[in-house]
């Protein structure tokens, strides 16, 4: 497909997620609706629904013939990356959302079969949208991000959330007990998009968890690897885009040393 006019589709997602943003804003003068998904830390509400609902009638009405994988469902039954696919998660974040009215974002990533084309992050209470087009770099708003270098462990700042070095069901928290001795700083926002948008800004310098769906992280690693970085599972392997994995991003140089010294002779303990 060479006629796909990706400017023109860049320029609509954004003029859209401007608008969505602004009706989330909105709702904290009124009260939400929320729902129990499919456990008690695993909540919906009215506006997560409604904007994916949005997002799903301006691209069906747009875009015919894109598909699209939206967290709360109102998508396609996607089974493959052919064509072009929208991966949308409407609010990630959402216990920040209903908790502090801030740390949550909109999080939308173009694939071209499977080859990502767009990715937008937009972090709403702060007004600061992270986006990429392939090949033509990563913005901050209107600022360019520097492309992602090398750092040493003990001088990287990364992202993990606490669950991860307690005991937990995924992996013997031991090895990353170590790790996180080890570097400078952990940092912990409760969003996968902001937290993978702060490796692309360089504000953390890698991000590790346990189980994402494609929606928490298609739009983040269009940016890491357009800036140069390392987007992969906690074996090192490729992502995912249909299915739920652990996710490993990380500024280049370090994803290696992290992997070889802390996590690799732990894999088979490690259980997605
Ligand atoms: C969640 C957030 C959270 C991550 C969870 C996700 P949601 O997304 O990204 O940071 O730890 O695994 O499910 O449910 O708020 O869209
Ligand atoms: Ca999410
Ligand atoms: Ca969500």
């Amino acid at each position: 497909m060479t006629g796909t006019n990706w400017a023109e589709i860049d320029r609509l997602a954004k003029e859209w997620i401007s608008f969505a943003g602004k009706k989330l804003k909105d709702s904290f003068e009124e009260k939400l609706k929320i729902e129990i998904k499919t456990n008690p830390n695993d909540l919906v509400t009215n506006m997560d629904k409604w904007t994916e609902q949005f997002f799903y009638s301006k691209i069906r009405e747009t875009f015919p013939d894109h598909r699209i994988l939206g967290e709360e469902g109102s998508g396609h039954d996607i089974a493959d990356m052919k064509g072009v696919v929208w991966i949308i998660d409407p609010i990630d974040g959402t216990l920040n959302f209903i908790h502090q009215q801030r740390n949550f974002a909109i999080s939308i990533g173009i694939f071209e079969e499977g080859i990502g084309k767009i990715g937008l992050i937009y972090d709403v209470v702060h007004d600061e949208l992270y986006h990429a087009i392939k090949g033509k770099g990563v913005y901050l708003n209107e600022i360019e991000l520097a492309p992602l270098e090398p750092v040493t462990i003990e001088e990287s700042i990364i992202a993990i959330n606490a669950s991860w070095v307690a005991s937990n069901r995924h992996l013997e928290p031991h090895k990353l007990q170590s790790l996180v001795k080890r570097v400078r700083g952990t940092r912990s926002y409760g969003s996968a998009a902001i937290e993978l948008a702060s490796v692309a800004a360089g504000r953390v310098d890698a991000y590790i968890t346990m189980r994402l769906a494609p929606w928490d992280f298609a739009a983040g690693i269009i940016l890491i690897e357009e800036l140069g970085g390392k987007t992969t599972d906690l074996f090192g392997n490729k992502l995912d885009l249909l299915g739920k994995s652990s996710v490993f991003v990380s500024k280049p140089g370090l994803h290696e040393k992290i992997l070889q010294e802390h996590i690799l002779d732990s894999n088979q303990n490690i259980n997605t």
